[in-house]
């Protein structure tokens, strides 16, 4: 495995599910580490390895704020992952809440562009390196009836990646927008408690749970941090899926 004892890593929606699992284990990695959430997230590591802060990435200022307190307690910041998302309202597009639908742009499109642009900003105000993972979906390439704002939310992150990937060819930022797999997280939890009148596709993630065929968190970590910091990175496309844990 790589060493990225050195690096600095920024992640988002880490107070439970799989951005906590990236934070964990980045910890145990060995990386310096910023986690964010509404909800502060609760991770063991010390001060010198770990700062949390509860944060809504909707709010462009307290992003801003998030990143120049990364920079003051660690010095700069080498990956930054935007892993918060929600996948509620779930149920065909003439039965959303209107409401329901514009808080999901706002936190899966909106909030992506809010931290992308806090990030962006600091790799160019210090002249150096720097990779953007945007955590997408399978949803962002292939339709699922049900999960219209899912779907519309995840494309828009895929081509915001590809969009920044253009504007800053010339700097040193690399991004990607990553489909992780499927990871038994809250969210997960919340696809099986739809009826099939909301979502079709339910039986598929019953399925799933009860062959246990997830990949872990752990295992979605080591390969963002092979994806950013290994000799192969550099070759993936913006757009790109990890493998799945369990064939
Ligand atoms: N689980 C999967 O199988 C799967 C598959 C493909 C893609 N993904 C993507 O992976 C990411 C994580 O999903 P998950 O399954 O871990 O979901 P989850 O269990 O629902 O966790 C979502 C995380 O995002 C945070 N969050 C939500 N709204 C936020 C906001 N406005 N500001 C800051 N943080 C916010 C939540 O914390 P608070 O509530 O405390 O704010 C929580 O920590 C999402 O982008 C999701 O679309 C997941």
């Amino acid at each position: 495995m790589i060493d990225v004892t050195h690096q600095v890593a920024v992640i988002t929606g880490a107070s439970r599910g799989l951005g906590a699992g990236i934070a964990a284990r980045c910890l145990e990695r060995g990386l310096r580490i910023a986690a964010c959430a509404r909800t502060q997230p609760a991770l063991n590591g010390a001060a010198e390895q770990l700062l949390t802060v509860a944060a809504d990435v909707t709010d462009h200022a307290a992003m801003t704020q998030f990143c120049e307190a990364t920079v003051e307690r660690f010095g700069r910041i080498d990956l930054w992952i935007n892993n918060a998302g929600l996948l509620a309202p779930i149920g065909p597009l003439r039965d959303n809440d209107p409401a329901a639908f514009a808080r999901h742009i706002e936190v899966n499109v909106v909030g992506v562009f809010n931290a992308s642009q806090a990030f962006i900003r600091h790799l160019r105000a210090r002249d150096g390196e720097g990779v953007l993972l945007n955590i997408s979906s399978g949803a962002a390439r292939s339709a699922y009836a049900g999960w219209s704002a899912y779907c519309a939310g995840k494309a828009a992150v895929d081509r915001m990646s590809e969009s920044i990937a253009l504007e800053e060819a010339d700097s040193g930022l690399r991004v990607h927008a990553v489909a992780p797999g499927i990871i038994d997280t809250d969210m997960q939890a919340m696809i099986r408690d739809c009826t099939p009148e909301q979502f079709p596709r339910v039986q598929k993630f019953l399925d799933l749970k009860a062959k246990d065929g997830f990949s872990s968190p752990a295992f979605v970590a080591d390969r963002l941090l092979e994806l950013a910091f290994g000799p192969e990175g550099a070759k993936q496309p913006v757009a790109m899926s990890l493998p799945l844990e369990k064939g």
